[in-house]
């Protein structure tokens, strides 16, 4: 059973810790690992605008350098602490790390990967697992 306030609360926190100079929009990310673990991430910017690292970054390199494993439930807020959606480029990074069913806190409640990720590209495309 998915505790989402934790999540959120988690998410909220890393806020604080996003470096976002150049937009001013902060950030954060929380998720539950298939082991129970909670990994996070915040967005961290950098002067050559296109390296920017969104938070969803940082959470999967948490998720790999904890040891791994799927995601089951995801959330990401803004720097006032409402739910955003993860962009496009980041839904793909999450795809990849929880799959079809992976849940996600949306402004319009929780929702699972394959309802925001339609006919996605994945491993299974190139024929891999
Ligand atoms: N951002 C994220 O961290 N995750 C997303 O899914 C959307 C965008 C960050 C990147 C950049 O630092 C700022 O939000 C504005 O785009």
């Amino acid at each position: 059973m998915t505790d989402w306030d934790v999540l959120r609360t988690t998410a909220q926190q890393m806020t604080a810790r996003s470096y976002a100079p150049y937009s001013g929009y902060r950030v954060g990310a929380a998720a539950l690992v298939d082991d129970g673990r909670l990994v996070r991430g915040c967005n961290v910017e950098n002067a050559s605008l296109g390296l920017t690292l969104c938070a969803e970054c940082g959470l999967v390199s948490d998720l790999a350098a904890g040891g791994g494993g799927r995601l089951v439930a995801f959330c990401c807020v803004d720097g006032q602490g409402a739910v955003i959606m993860p962009c496009g480029r980041c839904r793909q990074l999450l795809w990849e790390h929880g799959g079809p069913p992976l849940q996600l806190l949306t402004p319009a409640g929780v929702q699972t990967m394959a309802e925001v990720l339609p006919q996605a590209f994945d491993a299974t495309t190139m024929g891999h697992r």
